[in-house]
């Protein structure tokens, strides 16, 4: 399975803040059958990381992995704020993707509020040659408020993940109902874990098996899990 949204890298914002717990997550990855993690540390446009940090970041926790013995592989990538300059970042190349040489970005919605720039935001993203992948739909007001919405985003090619904690309910039973619907009707196709640390929000994924095995869809789950975030990363 291949995680494409977790804020595994050490100290960099809210979610691992020690290398200690990274490897702890990393391990907890593995056992579960994830062999890919994305590394998608909150970003905003206006407070940019500097050139190559994430990489270089990203390299080192790789390094470590490897010395510690874990058989995870790190990408880079970010989770980046809903911001009507992204446009304008994307087209000069420095909004960081979902993985090396992929051209999509995971992109979080306020969860308040709706900004009436959201939808052009999208579509000029997508005139630039990017696939936006909006991060936990189901948390968010839009989703929450207007899921028709969400529909018609799907329609036109943007990507919806779900967290497996929405599925699981630890978000409430608005967000559980609206992250099942999304993914029965097809709206969204990925999952991930959103993992911030190594008790509460871990990165597994297997977790949710069986309630999406309940939908009576054969495959989904690896779509889910395995085929959809592949294509995301670039991996054919
Ligand atoms: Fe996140």
């Amino acid at each position: 399975m291949i995680d494409i949204h977790t804020h595994i890298l050490p100290g960099v914002d809210d979610g691992s803040p020690d290398l200690e717990t990274s490897l702890r997550m990393a391990r907890l990855a593995v056992e579960d059958g994830i062999t890919s993690v994305v590394c998608t540390p909150h970003m905003a446009v206006e407070h940019p990381f500097p050139p190559g940090f994430i990489g270089e970041r990203v390299a080192q926790l790789a390094q470590a992995l490897q010395e510690a013995g874990i058989p995870l592989q790190v990408l880079p990538g970010a989770e980046i704020v809903l911001s009507a300059e992204l446009p304008r970042y994307a087209s000069m190349g420095k909004l960081p993707t979902l993985g090396e040489g992929s051209r999509h970005l995971l992109i979080e919605l306020p969860f308040v509020g709706t900004p009436v720039f959201a939808e052009q935001v999208f579509f000029e993203l997508q005139l630039a040659g990017y696939t936006p992948v909006i991060a936990h739909p189901e948390r968010s007001n839009l989703g929450l408020q207007q899921p028709k919405v969400l529909e018609q985003l799907a329609e036109r090619g943007i990507l919806l993940q779900v967290n497996v904690t929405s599925l699981l309910g630890r978000e409430g039973p608005h967000v559980r109902r609206l992250a099942l619907k999304l993914i029965r009707q097809g709206t969204a196709t990925l999952i991930a874990s959103d993992a911030h640390n190594a008790h509460d929000r871990v990165p597994v994924l297997s977790s949710c098996r069986r309630l999406i095995n309940r939908l009576r869809k054969p495959g989904l789950f690896e779509a889910l899990t395995c085929d959809n975030p592949g294509c995301v990363i670039g991996r054919p």
